[in-house]
C-alpha cells in the first residue's frame, strides 16, 4: 500500500504573511488527516516563517528548487543544505516551469536529485511531455527521458526516498486536466520503466507517483482513484486552504 501523497506547489505567489495565514487555515482543516501525506511548497522567502508556523503539525515543507553545489560563489542559488535548514523534508525538482523558462535539463535535475537525497531531502521528481509530443505521439518517449535520465544512477535506498510527478505541460495552469486513463497510461508507464531499471523486488511497487496539471477538488478522486496514480501535485487550487484540504480528502476515499 502506498500512502497517498498530496503536495502544494505554490510557484511565485505569497507574501510571507499570506503563506502564514495560509498554512494556519489549512493547518485546522487536514490536522489528523493521517492516511495522506500532506507537502506545501512556498516560495523560499517564505520557507522559515511557514516552518515556523506548522511546527508539531504533520503538513511538511517543500522547496520549488535547489542548486546542488553545497556553498560558494554561486550568486543567488540555495543549497540542499540551507533547504534543510529553513525547515523542508522535500524539494521539487525539475519542474515543466524551470525547464522551460529557465534552462533545466535531464542533466541538471539528476544533479540536484542527488545533491537532494545527499542531504536527506526527499526530491519530487518532475517528468512530463509537452502538447506538441503528445501530438506527433512522443509522450512515451519524451516521459521516458526525463526519468530515465533525472534518475540515472541513483540507488535503490536513492529511488525508494523519492517521488515522481507526472505533469503534463499541457494541463498546467491551462484548466486542462489530463483524463484519469490519459494519467493512468503514462503512470503505468513509469513504473513499468522504473520496474526495468530497479530489477529488486517491490522496488517499483513502492514509488510513489503524483499526477499534476489543473488537479481541483472536482477533478482529483477520479484522478486518484486510478490504480499507479498515488497523489496529486496542485498548483492553482493549492493557493486557497479550502480547495486543497478538498484535494487531500479526496486522496482519503
Ligand atoms: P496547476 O499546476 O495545478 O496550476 O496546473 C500544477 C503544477 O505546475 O505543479
Amino acid at each position: 500500500m502506498r500512502t497517498p501523497i498530496i503536495a502544494g506547489n505554490w510557484k511565485l505567489n505569497k507574501t510571507i504573511s499570506e503563506a502564514v495565514d495560509l498554512v494556519s487555515q489549512l493547518r485546522l482543516l487536514v490536522e489528523g488527516t493521517n492516511e495522506v501525506e500532506v507537502i506545501v511548497a512556498p516560495t523560499f522567502t517564505a520557507l522559515s516563517a511557514v516552518s515556523k508556523t506548522l511546527e508539531g503539525s504533520s503538513i511538511s515543507i517543500a522547496a520549488q528548487d535547489l542548486y546542488w553545489e553545497e556553498k560558494g560563489a554561486f550568486t543567488g542559488e540555495v543549497s540542499a543544505s540551507l533547504i534543510v535548514d529553513s525547515g523542508c523534508s522535500h524539494v521539487i525538482i525539475g519542474h515543466s516551469e524551470r525547464r522551460q523558462y529557465f534552462g533545466e535539463t535531464n542533466q541538471s535535475v539528476n544533479w540536484k536529485a542527488k545533491s537532494a537525497l545527499n542531504a536527506g531531502l526527499i526530491p519530487i521528481i518532475c517528468v512530463g511531455e509537452m502538447l506538441e509530443d503528445r501530438e506527433v505521439g512522443k509522450t512515451e518517449q519524451v516521459v521516458k527521458d526525463h526519468l530515465v535520465n533525472g534518475i540515472a544512477n541513483l540507488t535503490e535506498e536513492q529511488i525508494l526516498n523519492s517521488v515522481v510527478a507526472y505533469e503534463p505541460v499541457w494541463a498546467i495552469g491551462t484548466g486542462k486536466t489530463a483524463t484519469p486513463d490519459q494519467a493512468q497510461e503514462v503512470h503505468a508507464l513509469i513504473r513499468s520503466v522504473l520496474a526495468d531499471t530497479y530489477s529488486s523486488a517491490n522496488v517499483a511497487d513502492r514509488i510513489r507517483i503524483q499526477y499534476g496539471g489543473s488537479v481541483t477538488p472536482a477533478s482529483a478522486a477520479a484522478l486518484l482513484s486510478q490504480p499507479d496514480v498515488d497523489g496529486a501535485l496542485v498548483g492553482g487550487a493549492s493557493l486557497e486552504a479550502e480547495s486543497f484540504a478538498d484535494i487531500v480528502k479526496a486522496a482519503q476515499q
